[in-house]
């Protein structure tokens, strides 16, 4: 397995090529959490105009903090002791226009972190991403199937379907049909332009149904960091 080492190593190299990829200045350096972190309550709701959603499964200690105007920050550490660990949370819209997203920000580099534009929808009941940045795990190819590609903002998505029968749901539970658009160039931070991509899908003739929200999320899953991001576009 490659070190985190290497691939940032390997990052920052691509950057100077054809690839944009983040920048170390993308990063915030590297600090000791307290043992004691706050665990924020799962929520939805509204705040300086703007959507935002929480939610983890418990089992990191996870701190999200809504900041003034589209900021927001996370803070969270892995339990060692216990498998699992997940959370993902952000500020954004509840709706499902088309939209100009500009945001910008910084991370902690941890293993198994995102920054994507989510959403999630009904009829049928779909989660999505627009995955700008993935560390060492890229749920594409770990867990769907690829159907295509788009460029969009400059950036070219690999875009994956992980059906809910492809996920061995426990019979009786309703799973989200997941869909990715997976930025070839990782950034953090940049304009995601939500039509481009859903006009894609639609074209693979993947039926996203009615969106209910997109905002920018952070979700990480058995890591430990830190991330502070900024929407930038109006509420
Ligand atoms: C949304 O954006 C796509 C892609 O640019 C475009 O084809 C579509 O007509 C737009 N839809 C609306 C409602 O503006």
């Amino acid at each position: 397995m490659p070190t985190l080492t290497s691939l940032l190593l390997t990052s920052l190299t691509l950057s100077h090529s054809l690839l944009a990829s983040p920048l170390s200045s993308d990063f915030l350096p590297r600090h000791s959490l307290q043992d004691d972190l706050p665990q924020t309550p799962n929520s939805v709701g509204h705040h300086d105009g703007y959507y935002y959603m929480w939610w983890t499964d418990g089992v990191h200690k996870a701190t999200y903090n809504n900041l003034p105007g589209g900021k927001f920050s996370i803070i969270w550490k892995a339990n060692t002791r216990e498998s699992g660990g997940n959370f993902i949370g952000g500020k954004g819209w509840e709706d499902g226009k088309n939209r100009t997203i500009k945001y910008s920000g910084k991370f902690e580099l941890t293993k198994k972190q995102y920054i994507a534009i989510y959403g999630m929808t009904q009829n049928p009941y779909n989660e999505f991403y627009i995955l700008d940045y993935h560390g060492t795990y890229n749920p594409g190819p770990s867990t769907a199937k690829k159907l295509g590609e788009v460029t969009c903002d400059d950036g070219d998505y690999e875009i994956y379907r992980r059906g809910w029968w492809e996920g061995g749901s426990p019979p009786g539970i309703t799973m989200p049909t997941r869909i990715y658009s997976i930025r070839k160039q990782k950034r953090i931070g940049g304009i995601v332009r939500t039509g481009c991509h859903f006009e894609a899908w639609k074209k693979l003739d993947i039926d996203i149904g009615t969106i209910l929200f997109q905002i920018v999320a952070v979700e990480g899953y058995q890591s430990t960091g830190r991330a502070e991001i900024l929407v930038e576009s109006p509420p």
